[in-house]
């Protein structure tokens, strides 16, 4: 199967990536195709030791198994995209990497989710210390209706960081890591409601990373942004890569090939395929998985 075929079947190259294809539009692998094909060593993405680990992972709202002993190890410092069809798990499974399942009533969890090496569902577990490490972005932009420094500081503040240069310095560097520094630099005591809705989600990450996180947990981070601002958080999400381990649910399939280095795909709370994302979209194994990632259902 061809990159085209994998992801946009009535596309050609150009359209795909605003650049002309290589190989005088004979495009053999998808990755000559994607912008961070360049970017991305995949070769070295093979050597990172995993930073989560699900062993035998179940996840129940009462009787119902939302998600099946998933068995996965989630490598430190990549992108790893969840894919699949609307409720099959995905963020019920990214949810219980934060333990944020234990705030729904009825949830539990069975089988052990590790978090190097340590057990993350273990009752002695300090919940809040966590999330500190396990930072969260969701669909939607929440930022809080206060000023945009007090949303980036909200979180070091809770952490007891008083001093209003320290405060302005981590407001600073996290803004800068989430590319809107330059955007906001002049209002940053006006109100974050005001800002569009892409620098909304840009300011939801700077709030995420301000509290220095190992992880960072997105939820269709992008699916509510149109494509401009779509491009900003997947530009920033390779920036970003690296530094972070990062977790990214998407039902955007050029997105989940853009941007990851691995990618599972959740059928019905089961894991069914999981591997590098270039294995993944060009030659499956299964024949579930092509059919999902070529469009057939889903
Ligand atoms: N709070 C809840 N209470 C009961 N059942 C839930 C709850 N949240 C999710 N579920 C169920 O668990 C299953 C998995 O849901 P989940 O939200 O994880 O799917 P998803 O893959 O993220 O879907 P989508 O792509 O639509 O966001 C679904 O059957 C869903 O109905
Ligand atoms: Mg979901």
């Amino acid at each position: 199967m061809t990159t085209q075929e994998a992801l946009e079947p009535d596309m050609t190259s150009e359209e795909v990536t605003g650049k002309p294809p290589p190989n005088g539009g004979r495009v053999e692998h998808m990755f000559q195709t994607t912008k961070f094909a360049d970017f991305i060593d995949r070769d070295d993405a093979l050597e990172q030791p995993e930073h989560i680990v699900a062993q035998e992972l179940s996840v129940w709202y009462r009787e119902v198994e939302a998600v099946k002993k998933i068995n996965l190890g989630i490598r430190k410092g990549r992108v790893t995209a969840i894919i699949g069809p609307s409720g099959c798990g995905k963020s019920t499974f990214l949810r219980a990497i934060n333990r944020m399942n234990d705030l729904i009533p009825g949830c539990r969890v069975t089988g052990s989710l590790l978090l190097d090496e340590t057990n993350i569902n273990d009752t002695r577990v300090d919940v809040v210390a966590l999330r500190q490490r396990v930072g969260m972005v969701f669909q939607k932009p929440n930022p809080f209706p206060k000023f945009i420094f007090d949303n980036v500081a909200y979180g070091p503040r809770l952490l007891g960081i008083r001093n209003r240069g320290r405060l302005m310095q981590i407001v600073e560097d996290s803004l800068r890591r989430a590319a809107l520094w330059q955007e906001v630099k002049d209002r940053l005591f006006e109100n974050a409601l005001g800002l569009s809705g892409g620098q909304q989600q840009r300011l939801c990450i700077a709030r995420a990373l301000a509290v220095d996180p190992e992880i960072l947990l997105m939820d269709e981070p992008a699916s509510a942004l149109d494509p401009k601002a779509t491009v900003h958080i997947e530009n920033l999400i390779s920036e970003l890569r690296g530094d972070y381990t990062i977790v990214i649910v998407t039902h955007n399939m050029q997105q989940a090939a853009r941007v990851s280095d691995y990618t599972a795909f959740f059928y019905e709370g089961d894991l069914i395929e999981y591997g590098d994302t270039e294995g993944i979209f060009t030659k499956p194994k299964l024949k579930q998985t092509e059919d999902y990632i070529t469009g057939r259902f889903g």
